[in-house]
């Protein structure tokens, strides 16, 4: 689903924020991303939905070589991943309905379809009776839910979370980790950045941890209860 090869990123000033990294992701996996602040996690996210360029090396997401993709290409690319955030960018003039229908919008839907697809969608994250509320009505939680929503309404290939509960508590953000894990289940390839290395060792699944740019860890981490289960065999 993702494969870098020898990925380098340096911004203009001349910081380095990636340094010949190469992974792969399969499709389906439920990858992590970790490393502390400034590591290059968000960087590394940028390079796979094309926000930046590498500065070396090759970026393949699905097929497509992200580095050579033309711009006009660049749509196309961008409507097999759903992406969040970490403050949830929600657009607060616009209810929670409208919020969640952008991309069936763009993409010409009627408006009974935008909003059956929206509906379906606010339902599947436990929100199906706030359609009509504006974001800055909701909790962060709540927020979240809804930027999962929007993106996950056109059933993605990839979803790209990056830090998405790192303005959550703990209990929330457990509730967000549940929806990644859900969209893992239903066949979306999951890589989130976070470093909540408990949800980590909760879920398992697939870790790499950047370190100053450079990958420095690429283990798959059996979930607890795999672990008990291998153990019983
Ligand atoms: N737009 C930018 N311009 C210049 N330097 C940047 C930019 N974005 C990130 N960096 C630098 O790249 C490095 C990695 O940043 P980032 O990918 O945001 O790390 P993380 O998400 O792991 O905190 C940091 O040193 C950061 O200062
Ligand atoms: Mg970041």
């Amino acid at each position: 689903m993702i494969r870098c090869f020898n990925v380098r990123k340096t911004y203009p000033r001349g910081q380095v924020a990636l340094d010949d990294v190469s992974l792969e992701i399969e499709r389906g996996e439920l990858a992590f991303l970790t490393g502390s602040s400034g590591a290059g996690k968000s960087t590394l996210l940028k390079l796979i939905y094309r926000e930046e360029l590498p500065s070396d090396g090759q970026i393949i997401v699905n097929g497509r070589n992200v580095a050579t993709l033309p711009l006009s290409k660049v749509p196309y690319l961008r409507r097999s991943i759903g992406i969040v955030f970490q403050n949830f960018r929600l657009i607060a003039r616009k209810t929670v309905l409208e919020n969640v229908c952008y991309l069936p919008r763009i993409l010409g839907a009627s408006m009974k379809e935008q909003r059956d697809l929206a509906e379906q969608a606010l339902a599947d994250v436990g929100l199906a009776d706030r359609s009509d509320a504006f974001p800055l009505e909701l909790s962060g939680g709540e927020q979240q839910r809804v930027a999962l929503a929007r993106a996950l309404i056109s059933k993605p290939e990839l979803l790209i979370a990056d830090e998405p509960t790192g303005n959550l508590d703990a209990e929330l953000s457990r509730e967000i980790v549940e929806l990644l894990v859900k969209a893992q289940g239903q066949g979306t390839t999951v890589l989130v950045a976070t470093h909540d290395l408990q949800t980590i060792e909760r879920h398992g699944g697939h870790v790499l941890r950047l370190e100053k740019g450079r990958l420095v860890e690429d283990t798959q981490v059996a979930a607890p209860g795999a672990v008990a289960d291998e153990a019983r065999e």
